[in-house]
């Protein structure tokens, strides 16, 4: 039976973190696209909303102002890493404990497809950026391998289920109807580096919190599903995203 993202992650935590520990180079190009569509000045208060464990944090240019750890499962932030001025916040992502136009980037990694209602979302988005400030959005499109892999084979190997909600092409209209303009909206191929097909049944294992299939299933999985591509990896997972960016005005 499925149950509510909040019950499924606060029992997820623990393993996806320790996917992340174990694979800190597996997402890094995912990572890297989201800081190259933010367009960060060194001035800038990040908001990091789902911040999962923080991992975002450690691809951030050193100087940035502050960044704000959003995330509704405490279980995942006990790891964050904190610069002096960083913060971690509790809360959900349509009442987030942070002032009006006080926030320059405002970024949601992986995190949208859990909302069934993403307007809630950008309204809120839209409330703490400053003008100007950018909402820069990064989730799996519907209809997409990584579609399928997630909502056919997790949803299957994974006890508690897994239905996301994924980005489409209403997606873009949805936000500018909560008041921002959105600046661009691509489906961007790339890939999850690793230097073992083994490597990618464990980490996959962990992260989606599969836990009625075993490792090399879940790499044959991945084999039948999304397939490789050239990376940085001895062996590359092919994996994708759209990235949308929205500018409060
Ligand atoms: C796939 S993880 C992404 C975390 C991080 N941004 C990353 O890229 O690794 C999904 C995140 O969404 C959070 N989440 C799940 N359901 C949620 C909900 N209904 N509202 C807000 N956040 C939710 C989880 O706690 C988790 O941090």
């Amino acid at each position: 039976m499925f149950q509510s993202y909040e019950q499924i992650f606060s029992k997820r935590a623990d393993a996806y973190q320790k996917a992340m520990e174990l694979y800190p180079a597996a997402r890094q190009r995912e990572f890297q696209l989201v800081v190259e569509h933010a367009d960060l000045n060194a001035a800038d208060v990040i908001c990091d909303a789902p911040s999962g464990g923080g991992y975002l944090r450690d691809y951030l240019p050193t100087d940035i102002k502050r960044y704000l750890a959003v995330e509704t499962a405490p279980d995942f932030t006990g790891h964050c890493p904190l610069g002096e001025h960083d913060r971690i916040i509790h809360s959900p992502l349509d009442n987030i404990a942070i002032e009006n136009s006080s926030v320059d980037v405002c970024i949601n990694l992986a995190g949208s497809h859990h909302l069934e209602d993403k307007s809630r979302f950008f309204r809120e988005a839209m409330r703490i950026l400053k003008p100007g400030g950018r909402l820069v959005i990064a989730d799996a499109e519907k209809g997409t391998r990584v579609d399928r892999f997630l909502n056919e084979f997790v949803d299957q190997h994974n006890s508690m289920g897994h239905e996301g909600i994924f980005l489409d092409d209403s997606t873009a209209a949805e936000i500018s109807s909560c008041g921002l303009a959105v600046h661009s909206d691509e489906l961007i191929d790339f890939p999850w580096a690793f230097e073992t097909g083994n490597d990618i049944g464990t980490f996959c294992k962990l992260l989606f919190g599969i836990d009625l299939a075993e490792a090399d299933a879940v790499l044959a999985g991945t084999e039948d599903i999304l397939g490789y591509m050239p990376g940085p990896g001895k062996i590359n997972l092919a994996w994708s995203l759209r990235y949308i960016v929205a500018i409060k005005s």
